[in-house]
């Protein structure tokens, strides 16, 4: 079947052609046909509303359940008499206030209605779109358009023609083209059958702009949670998997920051990223859709089906979504990709708390640490998960030892003395020894960081060389003068003063640490007692004023 692509995206054009136009739409939706239509929500696919054959044939093109009603399309509140009964009269103030525009009201039904628009319910759904083309449609055909979304059952909603000709072309009569969708989420369903009114699905138009009119409303269980399987959603359409991309998705809620985070953390390479603007620089290696600013819900509400959609035509095996709160127009937004995720939601915002902890060898990170296990953190020494990752591994092993010939035993035990004067003194030798490590060691390390609750501590001398940095709420340089330190480790591994300074020598100075890392932890007392009281002290404040951060955003 040729679908007619009608481009009426300029309606200040040629007046003459543009009427035609809708008078061929309205023509084809007389005679039974199915038509591609603009709103401000999202594009529609419509048929005669009283025409059960037109109806029955959107249910086929879409796929859509027998069960779930369409919304009854109408130019204004004086078409409501002839498609419903015991019509209360708050929905004339909500008309008033809201019409055109992304409110659906379920409403008594008139008998007239076919059951095949309303799906056998009492019940039956209307709304005014706010587009002036299919507005001059239905004056034009002098029907209500009973219209679901454009999207084939299933798939993100269609804020494009384009869209509307991907998923349905070839399968209806014509697509009328009015431009992208300025709201970009469907209308706001609510229920007036029932005392409150019923918010059954969030959408356009936020529900506190409809308590400011009417007072209290009701939620749905279904806006927010996955039902259980004897539940049923106020609106049919609620309880299937929609708006689903063909990678699984996973959700991500909470302080914009620690979502962020915390999709950094779990996203491997090659992952796709749905994020606001803010943060699309922490994923240079994942494909990354941007929703516009953490603050613009009214452009997340824009882009957040096109997000979805883009995703089915890369070769992403999973998703990470961050998600706006639930404030205006956030509760639509977030709905949609809540539902797109089947409900799959990580809340960033948990009493997760991660440190790095760096510092030269002898500076006092072991005290540091031992402060922060007796505030019940969790120490994860990377140099010991290192080691247990390197005997597991041949590959690691043979990466190393192409580059380091000699340093491992016939056994196949390291000869950590021989490597560490093969790179101490060298500096090109260690970085070749370090990005062998951090390729093996990272993804490990990751994966440690996502498996903790509350506080954990990093112990990494390379926290920044190996980007170890970013999985951190703070980084904390642990540091202390140089004659100290050669006193320290002299006693501590029992080696000269000669090999002593050569260490410290070889590794980044206490300037380094200080410029990269968050806070400092200066450790220039001789009595070890003071210093454990200090860093015990300093780790108790960072991690109450890093509470509260989480707690406000
Ligand atoms: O913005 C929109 O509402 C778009 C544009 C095209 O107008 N339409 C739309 O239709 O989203 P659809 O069919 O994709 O979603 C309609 C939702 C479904 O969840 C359906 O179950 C619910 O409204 N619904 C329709 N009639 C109902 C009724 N009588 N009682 C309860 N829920 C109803
Ligand atoms: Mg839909």
């Amino acid at each position: 079947m040729q679908t007619i692509y009608y481009d009426l995206r300029d309606t200040k054009g040629q007046q003459k052609e543009i009427e035609d136009k809708i008078s061929a739409a309205a023509k084809i939706l007389r005679e039974g046909g199915l038509v591609g239509i603009p709103t401000e929500t999202v594009y529609g696919l419509g048929a005669d509303g009283s025409n059960p054959a037109a109806v029955r044939r959107i249910f086929e093109v879409k796929g859509r359940p027998q069960d779930n009603p369409l919304i009854l399309h109408v130019t204004g509140a004086q078409w409501l008499p002839r498609y419903c009964v015991d019509i209360p009269p708050v929905a004339y103030t909500l008309a008033r206030k809201f019409w055109p525009g992304p409110l659906t009201m379920i409403l008594k039904r008139q008998p007239g209605v076919p059951d095949e628009t309303t799906a056998g319910l009492d019940t039956v759904g209307i709304r005014c779109p706010n587009h002036p083309v299919t507005l001059a449609i239905i004056r034009e055909a002098g029907m209500a358009i009973a219209a679901p979304s454009a999207n084939t059952s299933g798939r993100p909603s269609c804020t494009t023609a384009q869209d509307v000709m991907e998923d349905v072309g070839g399968r209806v009569d014509m697509v009328v083209d009015g431009g992208p969708c300025t709201v970009g989420v469907e209308s706001t369903v609510l229920d007036l059958t029932c005392e409150p009114p019923r918010l059954l699905r969030p959408g356009g138009l936020p529900v506190e702009d409809i308590e400011r009119l009417i007072g209290h409303v009701d939620v749905d269980r279904a806006v927010v949670a996955s039902l259980g399987p004897e539940e049923r959603p106020g609106a049919p359409g609620m309880k299937y998997r929609h708006y689903a991309p063909k990678a699984p998705v996973t959700v991500v809620t909470g302080a914009p920051m620690n979502s962020a985070r915390e999709i950094e953390r779990r996203a491997g390479p090659g992952a796709g990223v749905i994020c606001f603007d803010e943060y699309a620089h922490l994923f240079p290696q994942q494909l990354v859709h941007s929703l516009g600013p953490s603050n613009d819900k009214q452009l997340q509400a824009q882009r957040v089906f096109e997000a979805l959609r883009s995703f089915d035509a890369t070769g992403v095996t999973e998703i990470f979504a961050q998600c706006p709160d639930n404030r205006g127009l956030g509760l639509a937004v977030s709905n949609r990709l809540k539902k797109a995720a089947g409900f799959h939601v990580i809340d960033a915002d948990s009493q997760r708390i991660i440190l790095g902890i760096t510092g030269g060898t002898g500076a006092g990170k072991t005290s540091a640490l031992d402060a922060l296990r007796s505030l019940g953190g969790t120490v994860i020494d990377c140099d010991a998960v290192y080691h247990a990752v390197l005997s597991g591994s041949e590959d690691f092993k043979n990466a190393i030892n192409e580059k380091f010939p000699g340093v491992f035993s016939q056994e196949g035990q390291l000869n950590r003395r021989k490597l560490g004067q093969e790179v101490f003194a060298k500096r090109d030798r260690l970085d070749q020894l370090n990005a062998i490590v951090f390729r093996f060691l990272i993804p490990e390390l990751e994966r440690l960081v996502a498996a903790q609750e509350g506080l954990c501590a990093l112990d990494a001398v390379n926290l920044f060389e190996s980007g170890l940095d970013r999985l951190c709420d703070r980084t904390i340089a642990v540091t202390a003068p140089t004659e100290l330190r050669v006193k320290r480790i002299m006693g501590r591994d029992r080696i000269s003063e000669q090999y002593a300074r050569l260490r410290i020598n070889a590794q980044k100075q206490d300037e380094y640490y200080r410029g990269k890392c968050d806070c400092e932890l200066n450790n220039a007392t001789e009595s070890p007692e003071e210093f454990r009281k200090d860093a015990l002290l300093f780790f108790e404040r960072l991690v109450e004023s890093i509470r509260e951060e989480k707690r406000h955003g």
